[in-house]
């Protein structure tokens, strides 16, 4: 008999498709009921496959009384109640260091697309403008330039890796100073933002983070300052990066993430000082299908009463 899973949104196809040979899937999303479809899985649901944009609050647990696993698709977990899973007695499983790698492309994308205007020069050769104005303006080079990194974990890491490579220098700001790395450490994101030239978000989201990025800390990056995010949109003040941008105090931001994400604010789709990504920094084929790969061993392994193979 194939066991109950409840799946809370839809996720990656394959991985997906797994999971409905593999067990019962019962789909949340799909629900025209949502209440009436939770009680009536109540006495049977002890593990959901959950994913960034549908989460797992506290309410929807609660009305899941067996739950004993939430496997999560993707590895910042601030759309789950992380307290109430904790406080519940829940196991959650997240799917890390599959994704550290293209996640960290995308940023150094970000940040050589925003300051060498890569994506303008597109538009400006698409649009005609090569061949009735001639030559692009000038743009500022990455070269020998400080890139401050907030949140140095698996991903900022890997970014730093890149952006040595890129002949960036390296500082970086978090809770703690790490004591195997080179690089200046700031505990303070203003004082960051002062000694960079550049700057990346790359620390988790959730509440402890919302606003890091603060109007301040984009002051004090400044009018050439660059500010890239592929972490997640609550981390940096929207508002204030949009009026900052807009009035110069700010030099450009590569944005792969948003607050309100799919919606962008209007005014951020008319600079071009801006490059704009859909949420695509883990968007490959193979790390999408490693992710889902983790999302399948944990439930497999749970079902089979072994320990976790990600445990958040
Ligand atoms: C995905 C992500 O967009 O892993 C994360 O935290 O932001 C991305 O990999 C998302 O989780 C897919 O649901």
């Amino acid at each position: 008999m194939k066991k109950d899973l409840l799946v809370a949104g839809p996720m990656h196809g394959a991985t997906l498709k797994v999971l409905d040979d593999t067990y019962t899937t019962h789909k949340l999303w799909l629900a025209p009921d949502r209440d009436a479809f939770l009680a009536s899985l109540a006495d049977r649901i002890d593990a959901v496959a959950t994913s960034g944009r549908y989460g797992m609050d506290d309410a929807t647990m609660a009305k899941l009384p067996k739950l004993k696993l939430i496997a999560h698709f993707g590895v910042g977990v601030d759309s789950i109640d992380v307290d109430a899973v904790k406080r519940r007695g829940i196991a959650l499983t997240n799917t890390p260091d599959v994704l550290t790698d293209d996640v960290a492309d995308i940023a150094m994308g970000l940040l050589l697309a925003t300051v060498r205007k890569i994506a303008a020069g597109d538009r400006y050769v698409r649009e005609g403008k090569w061949l009735k104005s001639g030559a692009m303006p000038l743009t500022d080079s990455i070269q020998g330039k400080t890139l401050g990194i907030v949140g140095l974990g698996r991903i900022g890491r890997a970014i730093a890796k890149r952006a040595e490579a890129f002949n960036l220098k390296i500082a970086y700001q978090g809770p703690r100073r790490k004591t195997d790395v080179p690089w200046p450490y700031f505990e303070d994101a203003v004082a960051l933002a002062r000694a960079a030239d550049f700057l990346v978000a790359a620390c988790p989201g959730g509440e402890e983070t919302r606003g890091l990025v603060s109007r301040a800390v984009l002051e004090a990056l400044g009018p050439e300052g660059v500010v890239v995010n592929i972490s997640r949109g609550s981390v940096i003040d929207e508002p204030a990066m949009v009026d900052l941008l807009k009035s110069g105090k700010l030099g450009g931001a590569g944005l792969d993430v948003f607050d309100k994400e799919p919606a962008v604010p209007e005014e951020l789709l008319a600079m071009d000082n801006v490059v704009l990504q859909p949420h695509v920094g883990s968007a490959t084929h193979p790390t999408r299908r490693a992710m889902g790969q983790l999302v399948i061993d944990n439930l497999a392994l749970y079902f089979a009463g072994k320990p976790l193979k990600t445990p958040y």
